[in-house]
């Protein structure tokens, strides 16, 4: 069974003063399974936190539908199997951590016990011990974003809905979360996140969706896109002369000189095949060689701006 399934979702927003449209979402499915870890994609604007918006029935949607844990929308919300970790999050300034999290503790219906223990865990969790008795509105963003993280946890919901939780986390605080993102996943949780950052999404994601203005892109495994990609191979050479240079400048997509090598860029592995040939028959030598991976940024950047 799906533990998130959208079936034709679609949302218009009126907005000023002629109740001018905007069209934030057409026509969208998708269905995650549980355990997965899902990264919902795309530039700002594109509808992610819209999505995010109606499946809490924060807003609604103007056409389509969608069922989480099997619950339909207007149906009531099991919450406390569904957490929900908001872009910005506005916070309490004047609570401490461990207050924030006793205090949405209690929201969520956690006995008093309970919700001491759970929030002592997941300071841990999420790293924040230190910060414990500090007040909010003292913390970085990166801090608001782990304790953005344990709130969202407390209740040890079986799905997470994310919305940019690498947003304001330097390396090392976006790898903490992955590992937690991943923890959560062996549990045999389900994780539905947003992102416009993409370097994290490729590590972790069993499948993504790219979405730009309101309408899916692609969606599949990190991989199966990616696999589209004829992958670049760099070549560089040496001992080559001026004639040869000329000849291999013209097989590459790209060439240059530097460090006394002949650096070029054959456009896939047959063109470099070419090249290593035509290199050895002319009397070169082949000092180094390289497959360009291609990156799910790379693919995005391309893929958003040719709809444009
Ligand atoms: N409350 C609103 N009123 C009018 N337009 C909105 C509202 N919220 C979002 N939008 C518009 O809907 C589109 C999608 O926004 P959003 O879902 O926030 O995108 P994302 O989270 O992917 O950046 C944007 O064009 C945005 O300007
Ligand atoms: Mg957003």
């Amino acid at each position: 069974m799906a533990i998130l399934s959208i079936r034709g979702l679609s949302k218009t927003y009126s907005t000023g003063f002629w109740g001018k449209s905007v069209l934030a979402l057409d026509n969208l499915n998708l269905e995650v399974e549980q355990g997965e870890i899902f990264g919902f994609l795309g530039p700002n604007g594109a509808g992610k936190t819209t999505t995010i918006k109606i499946l809490l029935r924060i807003i609604y949607p103007t056409k389509g539908t969608a069922f989480l844990l099997g619950r339909e929308l207007g149906e009531a919300i099991q919450h406390r199997q569904i957490g929900y970790m908001p872009e910005n999050p506005y916070f309490y300034r004047f609570l401490t951590g461990y207050e924030f999290l006793l205090f949405y503790g209690h929201l969520s219906g956690l006995h008093y016990r309970e919700r001491r223990q759970r929030a002592e865990e997941l300071l841990d969790m999420v790293g924040m011990r230190h910060a414990r008795d500090i007040r909010l509105g003292n913390y970085s963003k990166g801090m608001v974003t782990r304790i953005g993280l344990a709130q969202a946890l407390l209740t040890n919901p079986q799905l997470l809905l994310m919305d940019e939780p690498m947003s304001g986390l330097d390396p090392i605080g976006r790898r903490e979360i992955r590992n937690i993102i991943t923890q959560l996943k062996e549990e045999n949780r389900t994780i539905f996140f947003c992102s416009h950052i993409l370097a994290d999404v490729e590590l972790i994601c069993d499948r993504v969706m790219i979405l730009n203005k309101g309408k899916v892109i692609r969606t599949g495994t990190v991989g199966e896109i990616l696999g589209e990609e004829t992958t670049a191979v760099r070549v560089s050479v040496s001992k080559y002369t001026p004639e040869l240079m000329e000849q291999l400048k013209a097989m590459a997509v790209d060439a240059r000189e530097g460090g006394g090598l002949l650096h070029l860029r054959a456009k896939d592995a047959e063109a470099a095949n070419h090249i290593l040939r035509a290199c050895v028959q002319g009397g070169g030598a082949v000092h180094e060689m390289t497959a360009e991976r291609g990156n799910l940024e790379d693919y995005f950047v391309r893929e958003v701006s040719s709809v444009e």
